[in-house]
């Protein structure tokens, strides 16, 4: 807990340490219409590290004409190399991207499925197989070659074309990339559509050596973003990502929006007495700094309270 700022719940249990996977330089900055300089990427997650986050998803290798805002990547890779051993998982969409992710160095990637067929041809362009098929292959190389893998399913709760998304659907896929060799698996609520109870009745299907192995990828639409990682503490999930400010959202997912503000969720679990080792006034004062190149204010609750 930052001593500038009292604590929100005085008296919480003591609970056990979570980690929160930073996604802001990634998630966060891919679908921003104001492109943001090479060199302030660099600052920003400079910035993130003395914060004392980690891991940061840095950037990400798909095709610059897709996501031109992180065209980029291979640059920002070099520039943060410094940090290590800092973990910066890069995204990584087929075999070009891993190329190109290896020419860079990097010693993190994560690959990305989606339960769903249109979400699949709108974002990896193939179908849902397709993409599951190009995971587990990737996987496979980038661990012949030292590199450890993370893998997402997108759309776990509902997807803006075809609705509730079966749990079947998302616990197989899950298990595929589990069973591929990704050390994580990171269930995502794209367009934040989830609900706690969606998210226990999930969760509660996984056993719990798998839940050991996923984290919780939220975003704020109609702000369960929270409540959603409270219902996933609840059920044993550790690890929750997040971005700073609460940037972000997947251009190619229609009605996204941004991500939980990591701000926000260092506030509520340092109010629950669990430790998560980051500098909350310097962290807002990054999310400040970027929404002020953004030209925006920053959408999350705690920024703006901490900047009054
Ligand atoms: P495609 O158009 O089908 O690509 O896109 P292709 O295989 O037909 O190749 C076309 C040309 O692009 C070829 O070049 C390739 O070499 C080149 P040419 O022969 O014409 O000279 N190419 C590449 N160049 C650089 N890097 C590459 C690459 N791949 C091919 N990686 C592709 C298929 C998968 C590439 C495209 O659909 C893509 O990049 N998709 C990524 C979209 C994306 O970034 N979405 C956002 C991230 S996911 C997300 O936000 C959700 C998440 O946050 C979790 C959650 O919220 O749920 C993770
Ligand atoms: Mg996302």
């Amino acid at each position: 807990m930052n001593p500038a700022f009292p604590d929100p719940h005085p008296g919480g249990p003591e609970r056990p340490e979570v980690s929160i996977y930073e996604v802001g330089p990634r998630d966060g900055l891919q679908a921003e219409a104001q492109s943001v300089a090479t060199v302030d990427k660099i600052d920003f997650i400079d910035r993130f590290a003395a914060a004392g986050l980690n891991p940061i998803e840095v950037t990400s290798f798909v095709l610059p004409t897709w996501v031109p805002q992180l065209a980029d990547s291979a640059e920002v890779l070099d520039g943060v190399r410094d940090l290590a051993p800092l973990r910066m998982p890069v995204l990584v969409p087929n075999d070009r991207g891993l190329e190109r992710a290896q020419k860079a160095n990097a010693q993190t990637i994560a690959v990305f499925v989606s339960p769903t067929e249109t979400f699949a041809r709108k974002n990896l362009n193939t179908d849902k197989d397709g993409a599951l098929a190009d995971a587990e292959h990737i996987t496979a190389e980038a661990l012949g070659s030292g590199i450890t893998v993370r893998g997402y399913v997108s759309m776990c709760f509902g997807d803006p074309w075809e609705g509730k998304v079966p749990i079947e659907d998302v616990l197989s896929m899950t298990r595929r990339l589990l069973a591929a060799g990704c050390y994580e698996v990171s269930l995502g609520d794209t367009i934040g559509v989830g609900t706690p109870g969606h998210v226990r009745e999930l969760l509660e299907g996984f056993t719990e050596q798998e839940r050991d192995r996923l984290a919780l990828h939220t975003h704020d639409t109609y702000g369960q973003a929270l409540a959603n990682v409270l219902a996933g503490l609840d059920a044993g999930i550790r690890v929750f990502d997040s971005a700073a400010g609460g940037l972000g959202g997947c251009p190619f997912a229609g009605s996204a929006t941004g991500n939980l503000a990591t701000e926000d969720l260092v506030w509520m679990l340092e109010g629950m007495g669990i430790s998560t080792g980051v500098d909350l006034s310097s962290l807002a004062a990054t999310s400040e700094w970027m929404a002020k190149l953004l030209g925006r204010t920053s959408p999350s609750s705690v920024v703006r309270a901490l900047s009054n």
